[in-house]
């Protein structure tokens, strides 16, 4: 008795987060292709126009879905970073949920985030899923973007210097990436490397319909969108983008070498040490650890389990933009004129002894600003 219960229990949990995502993805596909950004603004109504945004981008991170901790991780990672350029959204994108426990922790995943894209497909390694990615896209997605991205969950991506690679590069038929194998340079010899590629929007839509693709799914799914677009003589506008692409050193052969400057991105970090040398490198923690807020930081942290950073940039109307995972949030101390950094720090306290560890106690926000 109890048993059917949590059973019916889950499966109305399960329509209504259906009925969310539906509504999440549908309310606007019937809109004419392209859609000014204020309006894309007020359909998310999460992250407020950028007015300076020359494109759009769709970073689809490829993970599995009991990868709850990495998706956390992640979030992070892409919510510090921030670019002017471009409107950047961040995606994990998944295959059919199996089980309760996914069932229930992506649900709230998506409730707190609205992230998470669940595709109708399995999770076998070549067995479709680049394929439903791409193909899915232009149904679900309420606007279209100029590009979009495939990455992989173990690769670091600097959103900056990525947004800045792609704005002088032609909005169409282009195919973007790290070209394999290892020592080519040559960007028609042969596919781009799963870690993080990029195809314009007309070839998304391409291989949505196409035969060519359609028909050749199985297989290592990086290599066939290389095959798919040679096949169809698609892509004229290929780019390498080595050396500012590459696998951890050490980690890769000749597809490996030392971390740069330059970097766009950084793939097979498999270990915590390599991530927690990367963010270094790039100086991703440097803005708090020299900045005066670190004490009270600290206080806070004794007081609260998780905190949760934003890096913000100054908007226009008295907003400050977050970074792709954060909302917005009034920030009377953001001006035109002001264009230091801001942060937004945001955390949520939960109490000590609380029975459930989602329970989400106490909402605080302060912004400070550094010169
Ligand atoms: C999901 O995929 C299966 C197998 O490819 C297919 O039979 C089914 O119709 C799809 N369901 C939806 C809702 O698209
Ligand atoms: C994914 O789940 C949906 C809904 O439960 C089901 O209709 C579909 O056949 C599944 N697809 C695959 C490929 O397993
Ligand atoms: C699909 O591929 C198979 C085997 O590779 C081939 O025999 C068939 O003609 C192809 N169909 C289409 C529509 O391209
Ligand atoms: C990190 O900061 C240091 C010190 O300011 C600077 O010398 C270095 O170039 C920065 N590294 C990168 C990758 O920007």
């Amino acid at each position: 008795m109890l048993g059917r219960q949590s059973l019916l229990a889950s499966l109305s949990l399960l329509a209504m987060l259906l009925l969310v995502f539906l509504i999440l993805f549908s309310t606007h596909s019937n809109s004419p292709l392209r859609i000014p950004n204020d309006e894309i603004a007020a359909i998310n109504n999460l992250v407020p126009a950028d007015s300076h945004a020359r494109f759009t981008l769709l970073i689809g991170i490829f993970t599995r879905p009991e990868k709850y901790e990495r998706r956390h991780f992640l979030r992070l990672i892409y919510g510090v970073q921030s670019t002017s350029l471009a409107r950047v959204d961040v995606k994990f994108i998944l295959c059919n949920l199996s089980g309760e426990e996914q069932r229930a922790f992506v649900a709230l995943e998506i409730l707190r985030f609205r992230d998470v894209v669940i595709l109708n497909c399995t999770e076998n390694m070549n067995s479709g899923k680049t394929h439903t990615y791409f193909s899915s896209l232009p149904g679900i997605l309420p606007f279209r973007y100029d590009y979009v991205m495939k990455a992989d969950d173990d690769v670091f991506l600097r959103l900056a210097p990525l947004a800045a690679s792609l704005e002088g590069l032609p909005r169409r038929d282009l195919y973007y990436g790290f070209v394999i194998p290892c020592p080519s340079m040559n960007p028609f010899v042969s596919y781009m490397s799963g870690m993080g590629f990029v195809l314009s929007w007309d070839l998304v839509e391409w291989i949505g319909r196409s035969r060519i693709a359609a028909n050749n799914t199985y297989g290592p799914e990086d290599k066939l969108v290389g095959q798919w677009l040679d096949m169809g003589k698609k892509a004229k506008n290929r780019f390498n983008n080595k050396p500012a692409m590459y696998d951890y050193p050490g980690t890769n052969g000749r597809c490996s070498h030392e971390l740069i400057p330059e970097t766009i991105a950084v793939h097979r970090l498999k270990k915590w040490e390599q991530w927690v040398h990367v963010l270094k490198f790039f100086n991703v923690t440097a803005g708090l650890e020299h900045s005066n807020i670190i004490g009270s930081l600290n206080r806070s942290l004794a007081l609260n389990e998780c905190a949760v950073m934003f890096e913000t940039e100054t908007g226009d109307g008295g907003q400050c933009r977050s970074g792709a995972h954060g909302g917005s949030l009034p920030c009377t101390s953001c001006t035109r004129r002001h264009t230091s950094v801001l942060y937004c720090l945001v955390y949520t306290r939960r109490q000590r002894g609380a029975r459930e560890p989602t329970q989400l106690h106490q909402k605080l926000s302060m912004t400070r600003s550094f010169v």
